[in-house]
């Protein structure tokens, strides 16, 4: 949006996804026309990078129906949709048993497992107002930067040309590989992945909520529960705003790496100015494992305390 000089208006999230009553005033505080007015919406709808939160049907409704008053292109960018998992706990991994091995007591799980699927603006579009974009990136392997754009077929026609001016298009080899890989599985084989891959993030991010709960107690920490993707998003209060130094100086050092926030607000200068004494961190649970996450909360917990106790004493010195 910064590097193409979009005139843009912020839409707060909570955690049932974008606001629609705050989307309604922002557009009831415009200007009713002319080039003020917002022609477009963009919102990351499963597992919101980086609060982790989806936008529920009912408020993508009533958003639509305010797209639809105000004539409004909706992007829905969507790369976390098959890893949407809900707020319940994930069933635990199974144990072999006398009557059955580990893989096959597995399988049952697996069997049973009935996460939900969220509803996209694209199928609530009757106006031809959506453009939607899936990733292959999050359920194949992190790096394809391969997905798919679905929406009116003029739109998608005029996205086909501007890629073919910008890059050609997405590198073969991640193509023949997504391709390659569909062929040989099948529909019924394609959905067992997307189950298992939503049960491998669901179960990461139970155990990266656990242990949060053990090592951040005591600590001004507040974050939710994700209901999608792989993200959790973590206020810290009571060390000033700037989460950049405390990543890249001091928990790097610890050799934990987290994503400031600062990376995703869209005036880090204003919020810290309205909110001098709270940070931002985001907290991945993907490739590191239950040990590893387990040991990087520990280590930034301490940090955390060491730094408190640090502003402390400097406060009384
Ligand atoms: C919201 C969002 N959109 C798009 C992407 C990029 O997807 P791709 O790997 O398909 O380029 C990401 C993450 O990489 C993302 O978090």
């Amino acid at each position: 949006v910064y590097t193409r000089k979009c005139n843009s208006f912020v839409i707060p999230l909570c955690q049932d996804g974008l606001v629609p009553s705050s989307l309604a005033a922002v557009l009831a505080s415009l200007p009713a026309s002319g080039p003020a007015r917002p022609r477009v919406l963009y919102s990351i709808v499963t597992g919101q990078n980086p609060a982790g939160v989806s936008t529920t049907v009912e408020r993508k409704k009533e958003i639509y129906a305010l797209a639809q008053q105000h004539n409004l292109v909706i992007l829905e960018d969507d790369p976390y949709w098959n890893l949407h998992f809900g707020r319940v706990p994930a069933p635990a991994p199974a144990m072999a048993t006398a009557g059955a091995t580990a893989e096959a007591a597995e399988a049952e799980v697996l069997a049973a497992y009935n996460p939900p699927t969220s509803t996209s603006y694209l199928s609530l579009d009757t106006d031809g107002r959506v453009l939607r974009f899936d990733s292959f990136s999050k359920i194949l392997s992190s790096g394809m930067r391969l997905g798919f754009i679905s929406g009116p077929r003029a739109w998608v026609e005029q996205f086909n040309l501007s890629t073919q001016a910008l890059s050609i298009h997405p590198s073969g080899v991640p193509q023949v590989m997504a391709a390659r890989l569909l062929q040989q599985w099948g529909e019924a084989g394609w959905r067992k992945h997307v189950k298992q891959t939503k049960l491998f993030y669901h179960r990461k991010r139970d155990t990266l909520l656990a242990v949060m709960a053990k090592h951040f107690a005591g600590l001004d920490v507040e974050y939710d529960t994700p209901d999608a993707g792989m993200f959790v998003w973590v206020k810290v209060r009571g060390l000033g705003s700037d989460a950049k130094t405390l990543i890249e100086d001091k928990a790097v050092k610890e050799k934990v790496l987290l994503l400031p926030g600062e990376a995703f607000l869209v005036d880090p200068a204003a919020q810290a100015k309205a909110h001098p004494d709270e940070l931002y961190v985001r907290a991945c649970f993907s490739v590191a494992s239950d040990e590893e996450m387990d040991e990087a909360v520990r280590r930034f917990a301490n940090l955390l305390r060491k730094e408190t106790e640090a502003k402390k004493n400097s406060k009384t010195a």
